[in-house]
């Protein structure tokens, strides 16, 4: 298997496939994993491309001509009639690589062109959204010369999310890009309570679907948060918080800059066990503790997490720190 992460994490990503899934890796680089690894239940696993072969040659035309026979070869007896991804990647951190896999790619498309040109004309530049097994070609490049190719691939869902010019935050970005994830976002009249809101890219998020937002802080809401209509500031502590009795919001949002084992403990924890919210999505900072023992604690059989709410997913996302994303329905 071939598995890419967010560049910079894959120490952490290889500490967590081997340590946790039993994985074994035979080499990495920055933002890809090889070895014989599971990553279904990864956090870190951004992409996994299933069965990759490896491609080699020194020129754009040796590597497109190569990525050309494994993907003609591989269709023999396959009828390809609707939109398919052709996804040609590589780390951003070696300079020039991007201009070079653009090149590999778009002489590719030549060649496929000239034997195949209906199939070519369905080749579709990106990855589907959200999560699930696609059918394509999927390309990554480890070096200038080296890449591996795969017909298959598992997509955890992570992305680049668009911006939004009244985003009071860079954190709109990620509760933007949990909901794709989720494959579920607040509907209109729904009711979320954010923890640590301000300056409110969460709430925002939430309130510009429709939904209605309580969001405490001590901190000043910005931008299009500030004065919306279906957000209610409130000035005060997020541990001290308790809904009215009987009331269970549609959505739990907590984005506080605290312990992750303190955020576990006193909100994860009584909000999920008195079915306070019936779904939640909570970032956990882990720059001052260790990430994969985090992972295990909260993975483990008997953690609030797995009892209380065993379909929860956990991620790295793509505009995530030092820090992951829990997302999750509480259960029946
Ligand atoms: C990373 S920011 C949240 C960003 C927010 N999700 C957004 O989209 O703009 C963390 C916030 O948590 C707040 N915070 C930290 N401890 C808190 C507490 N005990 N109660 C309420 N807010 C708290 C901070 O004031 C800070 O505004």
């Amino acid at each position: 298997m071939l598995l890419t992460c967010q560049p910079g994490f894959e120490a952490m990503f290889a500490r967590e496939l081997t340590e946790l899934h039993r994985g074994v890796v035979t080499e990495k680089g920055p933002g890809w994993i090889l070895g014989e690894l599971d990553a279904n239940h990864s956090a870190f696993a951004h992409l996994t491309l299933v069965d990759p072969v490896e491609i080699r040659a020194d020129s754009v035309n040796g590597l497109a001509g190569q990525v050309a026979d494994f993907f003609l070869t591989s269709l023999r007896g396959e009828r390809i009639e609707a939109a398919w991804p052709s996804y040609w990647q590589g780390p951003a951190e070696l300079v020039g690589l991007g201009r070079r896999i653009g090149a590999v790619a778009s002489a590719f498309d030549e060649l496929l062109r000239k034997k195949l040109s209906r199939v070519a004309r369905l080749a579709q530049p990106d990855l589907p959204r959200g999560r699930g097994r696609w059918r394509g070609l999927f390309v990554f490049f480890v070096d200038f010369n080296r890449a591996y190719a795969a017909r298959e691939v598992v997509a955890h869902g992570q992305r680049r999310m668009a911006d939004d010019e009244l985003a009071p935050s860079r954190s709109y970005l990620k509760i933007e890009e949990a909901f794709q994830i989720l494959g579920r976002e607040p509907q209109p009249g729904e009711t979320v309570c954010d923890l640590g809101a301000a300056p409110g890219g969460w709430s925002y998020s939430a309130a510009k679907r429709g939904a209605q937002v309580i969001a405490l802080d001590n901190g000043p809401l910005k931008g299009g948060a500030l004065n919306h209509p279906l957000i209610e500031h409130r000035c005060s502590d997020a541990f001290g918080f308790r809904p009215s009795a009987g009331e269970t919001f549609d959505w739990l949002f907590c984005d506080l800059v605290e312990e992750p084992h303190h955020v576990l403990r006193h909100i994860v924890e009584p909000w999920l066990t008195q079915r306070w919210c019936r779904r939640f999505v909570v970032n956990l900072k882990f720059g001052r503790v260790d990430a994969i023992a985090l992972l295990a604690e909260i993975r483990a059989p008997d953690s609030p997490v797995t009892r209380l709410a065993p379909t929860t997913l956990f991620r790295h996302l793509y505009h995530d720190r030092e820090e992951f994303t829990l997302m999750g329905e509480v259960g029946p």
